[in-house]
């Protein structure tokens, strides 16, 4: 669509004018404790190809499917041992499970991308779950930034990238965790990785008692795979010490710096404030220097994103 986008304020009104946008089959932005997602109905071809041409996304790129409780989860795959342990562990939160759909499962084959697979989620965001709940079905929803642009984690930039392409953002602040959700395969025999994100692996290794495999091929299942999918306009350059002339520097730690994901060297400050910073950054139209950020916990999605930031293009 082109026109005006409604700005809606995450309250029993704007959650039941969000939901009806919805159910006429509009695309409709929202927060999670990730990013903001660019909803539609998961069931309605039509709406869920609006996504697309909001976003300019290259088709072959299968969406995340939104749910308020894991029940509906149940209704649409094929149930594993492994997803129970996991949804129960970490749903709602930042976690997507890519499970086997069961026959008759009523979603857009847009969606799949054709798959025999779907990536399921149930967010924790209360203005994400009340949405869910006051729409009742499905939502699809991938990142909501034109196609390999950063990540939006408030609704500023929602509108930046997208406003006048979709039919309205609900307002919910600024996102908790600030990464994408962990993707975990389990349509295979053992689970894989499929994308590092708001829940630290090691966590999830824990609760399933044994290591996650990387995936066995490096054919992209993930647009987030893509080497360079999250990138500024500007150019990015990794493990900087300090800012050469004419760079700002995006720092991390105690240190002197333009802007800094955290000064105490705290990883889950650092998510959240990552898509943020980029974007101001990334306003400034000068290249952009960024200090080493530890690898573990979300230290790996961090640095998984700010790869994909610096990656030739
Ligand atoms: O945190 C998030 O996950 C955010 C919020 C809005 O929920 N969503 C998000 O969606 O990051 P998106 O579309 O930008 O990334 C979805 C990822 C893609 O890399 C997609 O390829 C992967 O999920 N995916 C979806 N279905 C899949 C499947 N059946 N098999 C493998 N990967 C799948
Ligand atoms: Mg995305």
């Amino acid at each position: 669509m082109t026109g005006q986008t409604e700005i809606l304020a995450p309250d029993t009104a704007g959650l039941a004018r969000a939901a009806a946008l919805l159910t006429a089959g509009a695309q409709v932005a929202f927060p999670t404790e990730t990013v903001y997602g660019l909803g539609a109905d998961a069931r309605n071809g039509a709406a869920v190809a609006g996504i697309f041409a909001a976003k300019d996304r290259p088709a072959f790129n299968p969406l995340i499917v939104h749910l308020g409780d894991a029940n509906q989860a149940r209704t649409l795959v094929h149930w594993t041992d492994h997803a129970e342990i996991l949804a129960s562990a970490f749903w709602p939160g930042p976690l997507t499970l890519v499970l086997r759909l069961r026959a008759g499962h009523g979603l857009s084959g847009l969606v799949t991308a054709g798959l025999d697979t779907v990536g399921l989620r149930v967010p924790a965001n209360t203005t994400a779950h009340s949405l869910l709940t006051a729409f009742g079905g499905p939502v699809a929803a991938p990142s909501a930034n034109p196609s390999g642009r950063i990540s939006p984690t408030q609704s500023s930039h929602v509108i930046a990238g997208l406003g006048g392409r979709i039919a309205a953002v609900v307002d919910g602040g600024a996102c908790a965790v600030g990464v994408e959700s962990t993707i975990v395969g389990l349509d295979g025999p053992y689970p894989v990785l499929l994308r590092s994100g708001g829940v630290p692996v090691e966590a999830l290794e824990a609760a399933l008692g044994q290591t996650l495999a990387q995936p066995a091929n490096t054919s992209i299942t993930a647009p987030g795979q893509m080497a360079s999918h999250y990138a500024p306009a500007a150019k990015v350059r990794l493990n900087a010490a300090e800012a050469r002339e004419g760079e700002v520097l995006l720092g991390f730690g105690k240190l002197q710096c333009d802007l800094n994901l955290s000064p105490s060297g705290d990883l889950r400050e650092a998510a959240a404030h990552l898509f943020e910073y980029l974007h101001q950054l990334d306003a400034l139209g000068r290249p952009i220097a960024v200090s080493p950020v530890p690898e573990h916990g979300l230290g790996a999605a961090i640095n998984d994103r700010l790869r994909r930031a610096a990656a030739p293009r």
